[in-house]
């Protein structure tokens, strides 16, 4: 396998170009590179913290790309100073009300259950740690292992690597991936270009379903808004760590950002692919970012944006072969798809050297489709 053309260059694609590039030629495709939801996003690393009962494959394999963040960070740091901007700094879970604090112990006990205990803090606890947050925090949880990037600065250092590993980056617009009946042969410009490959990885996000056949209905837009602030002089410093929190069962996130930045997210509604940020879901999350940490206030508001998650029918990532031979599939991520690139991308290269996958990425192999539709089409 020697031509690999990768679909998208938000943080997955280009991960997957930077580690495929050692053993093949790889372009990838991508109109506005690094524009889409790795640039919207708020940079948590943060298996623990998205875990949901039901999902223990997804915490499996987000706590597998967590423990490959370090030498990943490492290896761009080696070709851009500080790349990915890591924070170690861990992160607190914060509860207003009764029914919040019943569903952070709900949470607490599931972990538990799995082996992976988490501190239980009461809102003083959670004050001395943050003392950004205000007195409606009533009790909450520390997860020091959930950590952070700047997902602005991973995206310019993953550029940097890529370009230093030989991969071209080329702006044109993707308009299908084509096939010869069994196998791929390249994609289809949107100007009606012809490109050849011997393998194309589809990591366009969001966007990917439209792309080939088989996976039609597995990618869908989940739209997110999401805030910039940034402290001014005299306002109460930020906090330190990621602070997630329930406010009257919204869930909610504050990730600092190297100096002064807070990054406030995120609202979670299927929107289709609708970009526009709405009056009402800056409302929401501005009102309950103050009530956890009231300081906020004296912030400026420097950004609103809003992001499409690309979300799966089950919330598991597809990272593995589709369809016809020679296509594989890098998307789906939902809300952790900067915490699992490293994971991504070694998986998509293992597959176009050939070799074995990481075992926890094994839940995420797209052929768990495939199967359900032979029954659907026997039926
Ligand atoms: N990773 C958090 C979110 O998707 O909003």
């Amino acid at each position: 396998m020697d031509r690999v053309l990768v679909l998208g260059a938000g943080v997955i694609g280009l991960s997957c170009a930077w580690r495929a590039a050692r053993y093949v030629q790889v372009t990838v495709l991508d109109p506005a590179p690094g524009s889409g939801s790795s640039w919207v996003a708020g940079g948590m690393l943060a298996p623990v913290t998205e875990a949901w009962p039901g999902e223990e494959p997804l915490l499996d394999l987000g706590l597998a790309s967590l423990e490959r963040w370090p030498g990943f960070a490492a290896e761009l740091d080696a070709i851009v100073d500080d790349g990915a901007g890591l924070r170690t700094e861990g992160t607190v879970v914060a509860a207003t009300g009764a029914g919040d604090r019943a569903e952070l112990e709900a949470v607490a006990g599931h972990l538990e259950r799995l082996g992976r205990p988490v501190q239980r803090l009461t809102g003083r606890d959670l004050r001395r740690l943050e003392p950004a947050l205000g007195p409606d925090v009533r009790g909450g949880l520390s997860v020091p292992g959930d950590l952070a990037v700047d997902n602005r600065m991973l995206l310019a250092a993953l550029r940097t690597a890529v370009d230093a590993a030989g991969v071209t980056v080329d702006r044109r617009a993707v308009a299908e991936v084509r096939g010869d009946g069994t196998r791929v042969v390249g994609v289809r410009l949107a100007d009606g270009t012809e490109l050849a490959a011997d393998a194309v990885v589809v990591a366009a996000g969001a966007h990917s379903a439209a792309l080939h056949p088989a996976l039609h209905g597995l990618v869908r837009p989940v739209k997110g808004e999401i805030l910039r602030l940034a402290h001014r002089p005299g306002a109460l410093q930020p906090p330190s760590r990621t602070v997630r929190a329930l406010v009257d069962g919204r869930p909610l996130y504050l990730v600092p950002r190297d100096g002064s930045g807070l990054v406030v997210g995120a609202t979670q509604y299927e929107a289709g692919f609708d970009t526009e940020p709405t009056v009402g879901g800056v409302r929401d999350l501005l009102r309950d970012a103050e009530r956890i940490v009231p300081g906020i206030a004296e912030f400026a508001l420097h950004e609103v944006a809003a992001g499409l998650r690309p979300g799966s029918p089950d919330n598991l990532p597809l990272i593995g072969r589709i369809g016809p031979e020679g296509l594989l599939a890098a998307t789906g991520h939902g809300r952790n798809g900067i915490l699992l690139a490293p994971v991504t991308a070694d998986t998509v290269t293992a597959l176009l050297r050939g070799g074995p996958v990481p075992v926890q990425a094994r839940a995420a192999d797209p052929a768990r489709w495939e199967v359900t539709r032979e029954r659907v089409d026997q039926r």
